[in-house]
């Protein structure tokens, strides 16, 4: 059971690897014209990511296509929310919808505790038949979100650029925030082990609305919980990816977690400094990149290798990639990692 291409957990525990290892946020979807077809054929973004054969194929796409480092288990964060008794749409181009937001103390108690297996035994067997075709050759990486951002989802009910109604509900009832936060944090935990239990290397956690919080808020509300995650998983590496969350670098290196997902604001340097020498860095450059030529792309990434240097870095982007990006761009960034010898 010994994965042939073990790169990137090596990179995350801190061991020597012969050269960076390479994946990217949101790979597997529309940058893919082999995705479009399986998501087609599936009729729909949730039934695609409810069929745990198809979810497997998109999984695999990107590393028989582009020749990534890792595959990211094909889902969502929102399945949490859904698992809990909160049930969203995608809405073509507009992106998730919950019919039915949280807004009172009733409807924090009518949601449950989710259980792996029974609610969410969809994205297992997703994760077991992706284990089984990988047949080793990388790792297989498991997520969910951080308690804080679907917790914004659950309350503001779609995508927001304020997220003022979620916020609203911090300064207006810290009690009934802080009951549901506990609520989802326990379904993640049950999640995680579940991914684990059914074959996910390592796992990241995505704060995608962290940095529209204050440091203040952050430490009250995100990082007690990411904290509680940390400390229940301890089988296989974990990755916090905290977005625009600048201010909080010092303190998401305190965490139980192996390393730390940077985005373009964050110096490497700077951030390697905050977080010091016990944590692998993951990132970081702009996604935006990848619409330049080549040769721009080429020195961008030579760039970005040099500032993180050869060890303890995972290249990445700095956020998921963008659905209208060239494939042969995303393959030039790849091939750019690759190549690279310090
Ligand atoms: O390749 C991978 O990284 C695995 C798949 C993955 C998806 N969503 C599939 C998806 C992952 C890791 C996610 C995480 C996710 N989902 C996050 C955290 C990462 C981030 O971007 O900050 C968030 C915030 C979401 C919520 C979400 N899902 C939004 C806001 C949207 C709509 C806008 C968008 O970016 O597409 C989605 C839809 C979604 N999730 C799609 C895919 C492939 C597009 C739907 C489609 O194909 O029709």
């Amino acid at each position: 059971m010994t994965l042939k291409n073990d790169l990137l957990l090596r990179a995350a525990r801190g061991e020597k690897t012969e050269r960076t290892p390479v994946w990217l946020m949101r790979q597997a979807g529309r940058i893919l014209a082999e995705y479009r077809a399986v998501r087609e054929k599936a009729g729909s973004f949730i039934s695609l990511a409810t069929t745990p054969e198809l979810a497997a194929e998109v999984t695999i796409q990107p590393v028989d296509i582009l020749g990534v480092d890792a595959a990211i288990i094909f889902s969502d964060i929102l399945v949490i929310p859904e698992a809990m008794g909160l049930p969203y749409e995608m809405i073509e181009k507009r992106g998730p919808w919950f019919p039915n937001p949280v807004q009172t103390q009733a409807d924090v108690d009518r949601l449950k505790v989710s259980d792996a297996e029974t609610d969410l035994g969809y994205v297992l067997e997703a994760i077991r038949i992706t284990k089984r075709d990988l047949n080793n050759r990388v790792p297989l990486i498991g997520f969910a979100g951080a308690p804080w951002t679907i917790f914004a989802y659950m309350i503001e009910g779609s995508g927001s650029k304020t997220f003022s109604k979620a916020k609203r509900m911090l300064y207006t009832d810290p009690q009934l925030s802080h009951t549901l936060l506990q609520k989802i944090t326990d379904s993640t935990i049950a999640y995680l082990k579940g991914q684990i239990t059914a074959g996910a290397d390592l796992i990241q956690i995505f704060d995608s609305w962290a940095g529209i919080l204050s440091p203040e808020q952050y430490r009250t509300f995100s990082l007690p919980y990411l904290k509680q995650i940390c400390a229940a998983i301890q089988e296989v590496p974990k990755t916090v990816f905290a977005k625009d969350a600048w201010f909080a670098r010092a303190e998401i290196a305190q965490l139980e977690c192996d390393t730390i997902g940077l985005d373009w604001t964050m110096n490497p340097a700077e951030s390697r400094q905050l977080v010091g020498l016990n944590k692998t860095l993951q990132g970081n450059l702009d996604p935006c990149v990848l619409y330049a030529d080549y040769q721009t792309i080429e020195k961008e990434v030579k760039n970005m290798l040099k500032a993180f240097g050869p060890q303890r870095h995972i290249a990445n982007l700095g956020h998921g990639v963008y659905p209208d990006t060239d494939p042969d761009k995303v393959r030039c960034f790849i091939e750019t990692v690759k190549a690279y010898s310090h």
